[in-house]
Parts: structure tokens; C-alpha cells; sequence
């Protein structure tokens, strides 16, 4: 049976808008209260290059956390190994910014895609590339292949001014000896990270390597395969702090999503889905969003499992 993806994710964008509890913008950075929750857009890349999308697939929005896993993939491609010893893979089961594991397990995070990890991360970043931020926009802008794609600073303004949580997390990090840099210096980067706008398609774009054995769209290797094949286990485990267990049961792909509404999805070797609609659940992921991959992968039957 061929499937219509057109057809479908038109469906589903139909269903999404329509939907009068659409979750809770994220407010506890400022800049992000003023997005409409009516935005809703869906992006499909197949493995073939072939692109299907619906609704505000080309809206720019702040794409958060899910910009670790590009940090991750950076810094994978990088020092591979040396990371494990600072950075542990565990599903934390706890919100993206909770720091009472970091205590008990002595400054290791549990994993690089919660706030802690991905400030772990930041520093490994920091430490190894000469021009941190000019670098790591330019990792991203490579693999999108587009090079409009930006840091957003009054976005990176705001959270710097709100982040007191991200700055206990640095400072308990840097108490334990797992942050080699200056705290100010890393969150400067972490924030900066954080703001890039990006829309659906090119986040499609974007993550088309973990979906491709690590070959960027345009085939050249940023990572390895089996680099690959881990940054989706973390996913998967991960994307979606204590609501990971969920995403896998009721969509069953490796994932990630951001306090901006973003999330980004994929099969490997089939394709990336990548999702935004601002409001968000009680767990902070997008509430609509979720839905409308739930409702993508049981019309498909497309999932890992
Ligand atoms: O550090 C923060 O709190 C934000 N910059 C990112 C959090 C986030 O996106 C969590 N995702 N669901």
C-alpha cells in the first residue's frame, strides 16, 4: 500500500487546529510568552529527499532543548569517548531542569539532553572549538544547508536573565569539578544555543543525518553510523525527560522536543517529522505536538517497533 503523506499530515493539521486545549505557552523565559498558541506545523523528510508539510511548517521558532542534540552530535564528532566519563545515559524520569540527582550523583548528569547534561556538553563544546558560538551555528547551518538559520539574542537575553535554575545547575557542576570552563562563559553559550530559530523544514533538514547513518542531505559523514545509532538510543531513553516512557509508547520513535513547541522525530533510514504548536503539557513538551505524531505513526503504522 502506498501511502498519501500529504493526505495525512493534511488530516492532522486539520484535527490540531481545531483542538480547543492546545497546553500552556512556556513563560518562564519571557521572550517566549508572546508566541500565538495557534500556530501548528508539520514537516515530513523521506529518506528518498522527498518533502510533504502542512500549516506553519515555515514559521521560525525558538528551538530550545532541541538544540542538544545537535550540540551532542557536535560534540560526538569531537571526543567521543571522553564524554561518557562526565555525561551518563540513563533516562532521568525527572523534569528537563531538576537538580536533585545531580547532588546524589556527584555533578554526573544522567544524560546530555536534560538542562545539566547539555551544560556539560556546552563546556565540552566550549573547550574544543575555537570560535564557539560562530562554529556551532555554522555545524547547524551545514546541516540544514542553510545559512539564514540564527541565534535569536534577545531570546538568549531573556533566559539569561530568568536562568537562575540553569546557573545552580553550573555552579553544582562546577562544585563537583565537571565544568572546566567559567560559568558565565558556558551559559552564555547554552543560552545562545538554545535561542537558534529554526522552522520545521529545517529542522527536518537538520536532523537528517541520525536518520541517515550520520550522512548529512547533502552525503557528507559528520558522524559515524554507530555515533548515529546512540545519539537515537538517547533520544529515545531521553528526548523527553519524564514523559520519555510515554513518547516511545504512544509514537515510538527517538525524538526531541523544546520549550519552544518544536519536536523533531524520526525512523532511521525512513524519515525525520518534525512538529511545532507552542502550547505545552504539564511535562513541557508540546501538547499537539504529541498528538499529531501519535496520530502519524498508528496511520502509518511507521515506528520502531
Ligand atoms: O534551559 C532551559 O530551560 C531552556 N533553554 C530549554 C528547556 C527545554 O527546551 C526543555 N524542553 N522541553
Amino acid at each position: 500500500m502506498t501511502l498519501d503523506f500529504q493526505a495525512i499530515l493534511d488530516a492532522i493539521h486539520k484535527d490540531a487546529i481545531i483542538k480547543k486545549n492546545k497546553g500552556i505557552v512556556a513563560s518562564y523565559i519571557p521572550e517566549l510568552a508572546n508566541i500565538s498558541d495557534q500556530n501548528f506545523g508539520i514537516h515530513l523528510r523521506t529518506s528518498d529527499n522527498k518533502e510533504y508539510a502542512s500549516g506553519d511548517y515555515s514559521v521560525p521558532f525558538s528551538i530550545q532543548s532541541v538544540s542538544k542534540v545537535l550540540a551532542l552530535a557536535k560534540a560526538i564528532s569531537i571526543s567521543n569517548q571522553s564524554i561518557w566519563k562526565r555525561v551518563d545515559v540513563e533516562p532521568s524520569g525527572n523534569p528537563f531542569n531538576e537538580l536533585s540527582l545531580l547532588e546524589l550523583e556527584n555533578g554526573i548528569p544522567r544524560n546530555p539532553l536534560i538542562n545539566a547534561g547539555a551544560i556539560v556538553i556546552a563546556d565540552i563544546l566550549i573547550s574544543n572549538l575555537e570560535n564557539p558560538k560562530k562554529d556551532f551555528l555554522k555545524f547547524v547551518r551545514t546541516l540544514a544547508n542553510d545559512d539564514s538559520i540564527s541565534y535569536n539574542k534577545q531570546v538568549a537575553l531573556s533566559e539569561k536573565v530568568t536562568g537562575f535554575k540553569n546557573y545552580a545547575a553550573a555552579n553544582l557542576l562546577k562544585s563537583f569539578g565537571n565544568l572546566h570552563n567559567d560559568v558565565e562563559d558556558v551559559l552564555d553559550f547554552y543560552f545562545h544555543q538554545c535561542s537558534i530559530e529554526m522552522n520545521c523544514s529545517q529542522l527536518s533538514k537538520a536532523f537528517f543525518l541520525f536518520a541517515n547513518k550520520g550522512k548529512c542531505m547533502l552525503n557528507k559523514t559528520h558522524i559515524t553510523e554507530s555515533q548515529a545509532k546512540r545519539i537515537n538510543a538517547i533520544m529515545l531513553t531521553c528526548g523527553f525527560y519524564d514523559e520519555a516512557g510515554e513518547f516511545a509508547f504512544e509514537v515510538g520513535l527517538p525524538g526531541k522536543s523544546g520549550v519552544g513547541g518544536g519536536i523533531v522525530a524520526l525512523l532511521p533510514d525512513h524519515f525525520v517529522i518534525t512538529t511545532w504548536s507552542p502550547g505545552l503539557n504539564k511535562k513541557g513538551n508540546s501538547l499537539l505536538g504529541m498528538q499529531a505524531l501519535e496520530r502519524f505513526t498508528t496511520k502509518t503504522k511507521l515506528s520502531i517497533f
